[in-house]
């Protein structure tokens, strides 16, 4: 069994992984917290509790940072509008659920202490409940097996043209986390997740899923399919599941160690993972780099495992 601990700014992508996660046969689901992100941290929170209670997820949610360490807030509103997520057809149902009373850098610095083996996290959104629980106490990093995340890109960003939305939107947190001493670091970036496309077919098979909870996932899936183009026939990449998928099916990818480091000044180039690959002359590696994966695959290895949680 691998101890897990997931930390998500909720879109869309994060509640495939989260139902990714709930279908793994291997793996003992700690927490979930909550960083804001894709939406402002009230939204992001509204919409793991409803994900949670929508699909009985059995794990404890809490509330993270609201804002990065020293930037202003940049949600992803723009793109995926205030909700952080938009659907076609029928919207989650609205609940009355709170978070657990911990704030999620507390509650992730219990976990790592309490656990009684070294703990995955797997973050899927900005690094900054990461960074926090970091620098309060670095001493908890021989308590992470590896931190595994979403985020950065070998090549160019989506947010902006040099940098990924995660490590743009809290790019001093990135910073403290890519530099934490003793901390394993796998990084699934743009230029993985852009080999593993979701295509109309996709959509239809996950729209002939019978019962109510697919129908609502199906709705989310088909506005998510078409943020490219409004009839979908521009693929669009998955993001976060590319992780999860990998947590499953290792084999499906393939890794190269480089050395990265967060560019934090740049008037173009803030947020970018800028990459290293000359390891043995002059950068010494602090990352694991995702550069390959069976696309195709991994998208039915995704699809197959969210199907399992219904
Ligand atoms: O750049 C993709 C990332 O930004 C994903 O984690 C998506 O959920 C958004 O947070
Ligand atoms: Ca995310």
């Amino acid at each position: 069994m691998r101890s897990i601990w997931l930390d998500t700014d909720a879109g869309f992508d994060d509640w495939m992984t989260m139902l990714m996660l709930a279908s793994h046969p291997g793996l003992r689901w700690l927490g979930v917290g909550v960083v804001a992100g894709n939406a402002s941290l009230p939204v992001a929170l509204a919409n793991t509790l409803r994900i949670c209670h929508h699909y009985r997820l059995k794990v404890p949610v809490f509330a993270g940072c609201d804002r990065p360490l020293s930037a202003p807030l940049e949600t992803a509103e723009r793109v995926l509008g205030a909700q952080g997520m938009r659907t076609t057809g029928m919207p989650l149902p609205e609940i009355q659920v709170a978070a657990e009373g911990l704030d999620a850098v507390t509650a992730l610095g219990n976990a790592l202490r309490n656990s009684p083996e070294p703990v995955t996290v797997l973050a899927i959104g900005p690094l900054t409940n990461i960074a926090r629980t970091l620098q309060a106490e670095p001493a908890l990093v021989d308590r992470i097996h590896e931190l595994v995340l979403m985020g950065g890109s070998t090549e160019r960003g989506n947010h902006t043209p040099a940098a990924e939305f995660n490590i743009y939107v809290d790019p001093e947190a990135a910073d403290v986390v890519f530099n934490q001493a003793g901390l394993k670091r796998r990084m699934f970036g743009l230029n993985v997740c852009r080999q593993v496309l979701l295509e109309r077919a996709h959509v239809q098979e996950v729209q002939s899923w019978p019962g109510e909870r697919a129908m609502c996932l199906a709705g989310y899936l088909d506005a998510y399919q078409r943020i490219r183009h409004p009839d979908g026939r521009v693929p669009m990449p998955l993001y976060d599941p590319v992780t999860s998928a990998w947590l499953l099916r290792p084999e499906l990818f393939t890794f190269q160690s480089a050395r990265v480091d967060i560019e934090l000044q740049g008037r173009f180039t803030r947020g970018m993972t800028v990459c290293d690959w000359r390891i043995g002359q002059s950068a010494l590696p602090n990352t694991e780099i995702a550069m390959t994966a069976d696309g195709p695959r991994v998208v039915d290895a995704v699809l197959q495992a969210v199907r399992q949680t219904f």
